[in-house]
Order: structure tokens, then sequence, then C-alpha cells
């Protein structure tokens, strides 16, 4: 399996070891969000071997020296097991008053991720429009709408354009039921498994922090929503991911 959405950082975990060996073989993804985090992704995709990493410029963490930052992603998207750009996106939920400077840090990641042949992770956060807006001159490049919170209607728009979307802990929430019917009614080669540890922790464990090792629980519930074997939800969502990250260069 694989974990293709998640932060693990120092900031959150006491004990980052024990927290990826967990995890065996299967294979986690670590999203940058900032200059700093972005450097320890470049720590951990060295130290881990099942560990893959995408830089990225978070929408929210957008501040004055935004383009170094920008600089230092494209420095290092060719190093050894980058394999994205992500987080990145809009996020209009605390602010209208940034979309200008939101919307320019977007659109060029997304020319990095052209002109550098990557996929990139999107965070959109009461931003569905100008998120798909954007994303309609950018057919050509593979997309991962993270943490999916829209309608049925908008998942449909996304995967036209050459979507996936990350589906997490949300899944196994009682009050999810729009979003579980979305994954009901999708191709479930568009779908993609993912933790956004160390938030969003799914059922049976909400409330504590996270890890990349609950992706199983949202595995088991895509299976039970499916109806198809675990063991095939596993499979196709591991090669769906394999394909997302052309991550077969390094499996074989
Ligand atoms: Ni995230």
């Amino acid at each position: 399996m694989v974990d293709t959405h998640c932060h693990i950082f120092h900031e959150y975990y006491d004990n980052i070891d024990e927290v990826i060996n967990k995890m065996e073989s299967n294979i986690i993804i670590v999203n940058g969000t900032n200059i700093n985090d972005n450097k320890e992704v470049l720590e951990l995709v060295k130290k881990y071997k099942n560990v893959y990493g995408a830089l990225g410029l978070h929408p929210t963490e957008i501040g004055s020296s935004y383009e170094e930052t920008l600089l230092f992603i494209e420095k290092h998207l060719n190093d050894e097991k980058i394999v994205g750009i992500g987080e990145i996106g809009l996020d209009y939920h605390y602010t209208l008053e940034n979309k200008d400077i939101q919307k320019e840090v977007f659109i060029k990641q997304l020319n990095l991720a052209r002109k550098y042949n990557k996929s990139v992770i999107i965070h959109s956060r009461d931003a569905i429009n100008d998120t798909l807006e954007i994303l309609k001159e950018y057919k050509d490049i593979k997309k991962d709408i993270h943490s999916f919170s829209g309608s049925l209607e908008s998942a449909i728009e996304f995967i036209k354009i050459n979507c996936r979307l990350g589906i997490g802990g949300v899944l196994t929430f009682k009050n999810a039921k729009r979003l579980q019917n979305i994954v009901k009614n999708l191709d479930i080669h568009s779908l993609l498994l993912e933790t956004d540890s160390p938030y969003l922790t799914p059922e049976p464990y909400r409330g504590s922090k996270n890890e990349p090792y609950n992706i199983i629980y949202v595995a088991k519930k895509i299976s039970e929503i499916k109806g198809i074997s675990l063991e095939d939800v596993l499979s196709i969502t591991t090669s769906n991911a394999i394909s997302q990250f052309d991550l077969d260069k390094y499996l074989c």
C-alpha cells in the first residue's frame, strides 16, 4: 500500500523511526508545505528506503520570502526520490484577501511541474471553482486532489482533466455520507489512498494522532463501500499510486 500524502515531520512526532518502520516496505510520500519541512523531506527520502517526497509551498504558508522557497523547490525537483510538487493549491477558508498571490504561487508551481514533468498534489479548501478553472489549463500534468471534499459532479470534472482523488480518514467518519457516496460511484482506478498524517485520523482512532499505517482503515472502508475485497482495494490503489507518481522506476 502507498500513503500518497502525509507530513511526517519532527514537529509532530517524537519517534519518526517507529512511525515509518511500522509501514515496513509499504511506501510513504511525504509532502512539504514550507521551506523548513521541504528541507526535512529531502532528509527523510535519503534516510528511509520506503519514503518518497514531494516539495511544495502550501497556500497558507506563503510569506514574504516565497520566491526563495520556490527557488529551493525548483533546485531540488530532480533530486532522487522526489516524485512530485505538493502540497500546493488554494485555500480561501481563512481569508480571501490574498487570493491573487495564492493563485500566482499555485500557477508558478504548476508551471514547474510541467517543466520538470512532475505530478502535483493539490490542496483546495473553499476554492473548488478557482481550482478547477486553473487546472483546466494543465490537463497534461498528473494531478492528485488531496483529501477530496467536493461534490460528485466536481469529482467527475476533476477526473476528466487528468486528476485522481486522494481519499483519507474522513471517509470512515459517521457524517461522511457524501464522500462515501462519491467513492461508491467512482471507478476505483481514480482513487489514491492517503492519511494526511498527523491530521484526519480514521475511525476507530479518530481523535488521536494519525500515522501512515492507519491507511489500512481507509482501504477497509473502501472495500466495504464498493463491495470489493480488501486485497483488490490494496492492489489497485497501489498500482494507481505507482502510475500517478512514476514510482515504477524505483521499484524494479
Ligand atoms: Ni496535507
